[in-house]
């Protein structure tokens, strides 16, 4: 696919036209690029469950969307039966993955609307529902790209970045967290050069960051996970951007499984270790990293999936952790679309909430 038509590609929407939450299914990148159109929350709720829409943005915007789709479903005759039938599918929707807080987030914006419509008749809040997806939607990109503006006034023209997993445009609606400041700063004609960690076992990295980088003409070099050491003990790497899925108040940081081990070894050798992360990602109801449910996934990932054999012997015991958490203080500044937040995080995040969020 030519470099300008991925960037025009959407991630994730709300068809106007046909009133369908459309994706594009990132488990068929990047051979193929596949939509598809949802409308019930059972498809919507797997699609999420099975990564064909992932990242923590796209997922809360997938299910902002979904729960909108679902309302429209439900037959009640009174405020408090919808409610129910709300709540229900709301729930549902965020079982699919437990610690991108993103999709918590969405939903209970959604729920806010639907609070806001005590005393209306159930078919008045259903407009307001697609209204607010709508906002979610669109405030994501809006949210990237301030993130993008901030973290590029991190970065040097001629800089080595390395990254893990995808937080990319295909983990948005449009440029990514922790790549936001790399397409912008490669629109701005800086030239950066990407390490991208293959990042085992779903294999984001080398499936959706070197595709999404390669196909917008951004130099990328793919690494196995275990290489990344070697990379930076080479000097090639000058800054590490990663995405978050949770930000607990003290500004521990849980990401893709993997990158605690990344934020380490930056630390080794004296490398910045930045976390770029919108304020919807952070949970102030959590002191610390260690109260973040960490999503366990099957152990077929680790064995088998990907692979035309089995790369394990038949009933192996696997651990599989989707996520992990990287302590606070390996974290050199967090990225968000307010500005750069740096140690000591309890008061500079609690800060942001002060200034910026209501919720706070
Ligand atoms: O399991 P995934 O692919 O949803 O994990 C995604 C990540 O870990 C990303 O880094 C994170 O969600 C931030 S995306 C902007």
């Amino acid at each position: 696919m030519a470099a300008q038509t991925l960037a025009q590609l959407q991630t994730v929407y709300l068809d106007p036209h046909t009133d369908t939450l459309v994706i594009l299914d990132q488990t068929q990148l990047p051979l193929r690029t596949v939509y598809l159109s949802l409308t019930k929350q059972n498809d919507i709720r797997q699609a999420i469950y099975r990564l064909q829409v992932r990242g923590a943005p796209a997922i809360g915007v997938a299910a902002a969307i979904g729960i909108y789709l679902a309302a429209k479903d439900i037959q009640a005759d009174t405020y408090d039966a919808f409610c129910q039938q709300f709540r229900a599918a709301k729930d549902h929707l965020a079982s699919a993955r437990p610690t991108a807080v993103n999709l918590q987030w969405a939903l209970e914006r959604m729920e806010r609307v639907v609070q806001l419509h005590a005393a209306c008749p159930p078919s008045s809040i259903i407009p307001a529902l697609k209204q607010e997806a709508l906002r979610i939607q669109q405030e994501d990109t809006d949210v990237c790209r301030a993130i993008g503006e901030h973290g590029l006034s991190l970065l040097h023209d001629g800089d080595g970045i390395l990254t893990h997993c995808n937080a990319g445009q295909l983990a948005t609606t449009r440029y990514g967290t922790a790549l936001a400041p790399i397409h912008l700063g490669h629109e701005r004609g800086y030239h950066f050069h990407v390490y991208a960690d293959e990042t085992r076992p779903l294999l984001q990295g080398a499936r959706l960051t070197a595709y999404e980088l390669q196909a917008n003409g951004i130099p990328v070099t793919l690494l196995c996970d275990n290489m990344a050491s070697q990379v930076m003990k080479n000097g090639w790497v000058q800054a590490i951007l990663v995405g978050c899925d949770r930000v607990a108040a003290n500004g521990d940081c849980c990401n893709k499984i993997g990158t605690s081990g990344v934020a380490i070894l930056a630390r080794h050798y004296g490398i910045p270790f930045y976390v770029c992360a919108p304020t919807s990602t952070i949970d102030f109801s959590l002191s610390h990293g260690g109260q973040i449910p960490i999503e366990q996934r099957p152990p077929e990932e680790v064995t088998t999936l990907w692979y035309q054999h089995s790369m394990a012997p038949q009933g192996i015991d696997v651990y599989n952790p989707a996520f992990d958490v990287t302590e606070h203080d390996l974290v050199s500044a967090i990225v968000t679309e307010y500005g750069i937040v740096r140690p000591p995080y309890t008061q500079s995040l609690a800060r942001l909430a002060a200034n910026h969020l209501q919720r706070a």
